[in-house]
């Protein structure tokens, strides 16, 4: 929907009213490398996809919030007198979550009515909750004046998640929704926040995003059980190091001292992040030298790693970046996001991509009897207004 087809459905659900309307904007994401680090205070490096989440707001003089949405037939309503409610599994909980995150601030809204549109394929693991959150926070700064900076406003999204929705995540995903930049890369480390926007020159390449189209049955609870194993691997090694994370450890520090790990999963879980972290850093380095091939070979690595140590990549995820690597083009292909399904990235030569397209589309569909979709990535800007 553009801009004028958005107002119109926004004023054919709410009425008129002499309040002006805005409309702000939050992408998704892909993280590039850098995978199941952030909560463990390693390194990660998404960026902002143009595709996200629109949010069109107008004061409404009432003490209640309204929610609709262009993508579900489903409405709802906060009173701002009264304390919020989760509403099940609904959607209106992250929005909801970053109101309540707002309140324990002392930042009180007035009544709005707001309206939600996203073009992000649902269930992709492309952080579509992620952009709801921050275009939310963002849009709430903006109009009642908080003074929050991007930072703030991206913590607060993620404290919503974690508190509010009652998903473990980490920082990435909310990170790169609120503060990506058109053709940039973020290179954050999860520990500091510190951070560089990293020019992405991939001179004859494209980024392909690949969804498996698997429903991520129980990804939250696995994606727990992940955050748990590594939080014992940090007791574990704590009995000789006083680390705060696992990404404190070093590849040869880490070697020296997995012995402490008696669990051999937790083990394994640790090394991935370990390794990660090391990729993570060399991929940035290479990109920086326009070294692609060395990229897309980290880009690998970080894939096999997520599959043998970490587990969380599963037959869907496997078969489609192996059909990936079969096309000559493809330079690095993986799973990114959370994993349990969701999508994969690959870096294409640009006169490739129709051929990748075409042949890993079909030899995924012969080899699970799923369809699945594919999309040139264009990197875009981070949290907006666009009215
Ligand atoms: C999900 C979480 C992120 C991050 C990734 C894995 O997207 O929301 O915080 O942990 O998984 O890298």
């Amino acid at each position: 929907m553009n801009t004028d087809q958005l107002k119109e459905t926004f004023t054919s659900l709410y009425g008129t009213s002499e309040n002006e309307i805005h409309l702000y904007f939050s992408p998704g994401r892909v993280n590039l490398i850098g995978e199941h680090t952030d909560y463990n205070g390693g390194y990660v490096f998404p960026c902002a996809l143009t595709f996200g989440t629109y949010l069109v707001v107008r004061k409404n003089k009432q003490r209640l919030v309204r929610f609709a949405t262009t993508n579900f037939d489903h409405r709802s309503e906060v009173k701002l007198d009264e304390p919020f409610e989760k509403e099940g599994k609904s959607w209106i909980n992250y929005p909801v979550g970053v109101l309540n995150e707002l309140r324990k601030k002392a930042k009180e809204i007035e009544g709005v009515d707001l309206l939600y549109s996203g073009d992000i394929p649902n269930g992709a693991g492309l952080s579509s909750s992620a952009s709801i959150e921050m275009v939310t926070a963002f849009a709430m700064n903006e109009i009642f004046g908080f003074g929050f900076d991007r930072m703030e406003l991206v913590k607060i999204s993620q404290n919503a998640e974690n508190n509010f929705v009652g998903v473990n995540c980490g920082i990435m995903d909310q990170f790169a929704s609120g503060m990506g930049a058109a053709d940039h890369a973020l290179f954050l480390n999860c520990d500091t926040l510190d951070y560089e926007r990293v020019p992405l020159k991939l001179e004859g390449m494209k980024i392909i995003i690949a969804n498996t189209n698997k429903r991520r049955g129980l990804a939250d609870s696995k994606y727990n059980e992940r955050r748990s194993q590594c939080e014992s691997a940090v007791e574990a090694i704590r009995s000789e190091k006083k680390i705060k994370h696992l990404s404190d450890l070093n590849l040869d520090e880490f070697n020296a001292l997995s012995h402490l790990i008696s669990d051999e999963t937790e083990k394994r879980r640790a090394r991935h992040v370990i390794t990660e972290n090391n990729r993570a850093l060399n991929a940035i380095e290479a990109l920086n030298q326009g070294d692609l091939e060395s990229f897309g070979q980290l880009m690998n690595q970080s894939h096999d790693s997520l599959r043998d140590d970490y587990e969380v990549t599963g037959k869907e995820l496997d078969t489609l970046v192996e059909e990936a690597r079969k096309i000559e083009g493809t330079i690095g292909s993986r799973m990114t996001g959370a994993g349990f399904g969701g999508c994969t990235v690959s870096i294409v030569k640009e006169e490739q991509v129709e051929t990748f397209i075409r042949e890993v589309g079909k030899g995924y569909n012969e080899r699970t009897g799923l369809k699945a979709d594919f999309y040139v990535a264009e990197i875009g800007d981070g949290s907006k207004q666009i009215v």
